[in-house]
């Protein structure tokens, strides 16, 4: 069966060709990073714009690059949310348009589980089996859930404000570093002392919530007592010893806390099995601090591969597949939603 899979809830325009859920036939993405990078974040009005002018172009390329035809396509998937409404709606109309004009069915797929349904591909003899915690952490989102199968998940905690990506990102820039901020702290911190600071607990009134805003402005704080004042926008060069510093004991600090999670998760379900996506889990750290801490715990952890962390439109064909043979299908009447 051959999958058309559209991913446009945040800046990437993403179109793949999956056949049956795990032979990837073409990836084609597109990112308007470029263009948000001078605001230090995303702009959704220059998000949606970017998806409406490479979406069709893009479908045409991964139809050339397949050797495929309109009508071989069986199914359409499409991310309907969570992300950027604009963005969102770029999306679902084009997959909706297609549904009709070659008359094929259209299933609605949640990002934040297509992430997850991402360390199932590429996976040639290890098979994942249910139910299993799955922690997605990306550039929107940090959430937990209990995945019984794709189509009983259950949320068991998420952020109360910045997602963890995001205040990677958000230290980044007090930094003065690029943008997205995840991979210049990764590099950073390797050189830096994991203990140069001592952030106080991260303190949330549900155990399985997350919040990550606090400790982001302890580090404005920390700065300032340094004498730097990041929020007056001024470049400022800092010493080379102190961004590291700040990299490696904010970034440990963060993953310390997903891990103190992810795994109470797992022992509050009894579940023997963690699976990790989202952007942030490209990051090597976080692997190896997850990693040794399943051996501790004698618990099963699994990751994405690398470049299906990202967002991209194989994950969601992929989740579609699965999720449209377990009978999921929608109509022409499909939402978005800004927030699921
Ligand atoms: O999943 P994703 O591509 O987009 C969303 O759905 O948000 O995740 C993007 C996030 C950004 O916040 C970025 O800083 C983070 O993933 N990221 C990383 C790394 N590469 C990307 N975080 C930590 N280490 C990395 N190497
Ligand atoms: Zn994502």
């Amino acid at each position: 069966m051959n999958v058309l899979g559209i991913e446009t809830s945040c800046d990437e325009t993403a179109i793949s060709l999956v056949k049956d859920g795990k032979r990837i036939v073409c990836s084609e993405l597109a990112s308007s990073l470029k263009f948000h990078k001078k605001y230090g974040g995303i702009v959704p009005e220059i998000a949606s714009r970017m998806h409406l002018e490479v979406i069709s172009y893009l479908f045409k390329k991964v139809l050339l690059k397949s050797k495929l035809i309109p009508k071989d396509i069986d199914l359409v998937a499409v991310t309907y949310g969570p992300g950027l409404v604009g963005s969102l709606l770029v999306g679902v109309s084009f997959a909706k348009a297609i549904s009709f004009a070659l008359n094929i069915p259209l299933v609605g797929i949640n990002h934040l589980h297509g992430h997850l349904y991402a360390a199932f591909l590429e996976r040639k003899n290890l098979s994942l089996k249910f139910p299993f915690i799955g922690l997605v952490v990306s550039g929107g989102h940090t959430s937990l859930f209990y995945v019984k199968d794709f189509k009983d998940i259950q949320l068991l905690g998420s952020t109360l404000d910045d997602a963890c990506g995001e205040a990677l990102d958000k230290v980044a820039r007090l930094l003065g570093l690029g943008y997205p901020g995840g991979p210049y702290i990764e590099k950073l911190a390797k050189e830096g002392d994991l203990r140069a600071i001592r952030f106080s607990n991260i303190k949330t009134n549900k155990p399985l919530d997350f919040s990550f805003s606090g400790i982001k402005t302890a580090v404005l704080y920390y700065l300032k007592d340094k004498g730097y004042h990041p929020e007056t926008g001024k470049v400022i060069s800092y010493p080379i010893k102190l961004i590291r510093d700040i990299c490696a004991s904010f970034q440990e600090r963060i993953f310390d806390n997903l891990i103190e999670k992810s795994f109470l998760a797992c022992e509050m379900k009894n579940t023997k099995r963690l699976v990790v996506g989202g952007g942030v889990a490209v990051n090597n750290r976080l692997r190896e601090k997850f990693i040794q801490e399943a051996n501790n715990k004698k618990i099963d952890v699994y990751f994405a591969p690398k470049p299906l962390c990202l967002d991209n439109a194989v994950m969601i064909a992929g989740l579609g597949y699965f999720l449209f043979k377990e009978g999921k299908c929608d109509n022409l009447d499909l939402e978005v939603r800004a927030s699921i």
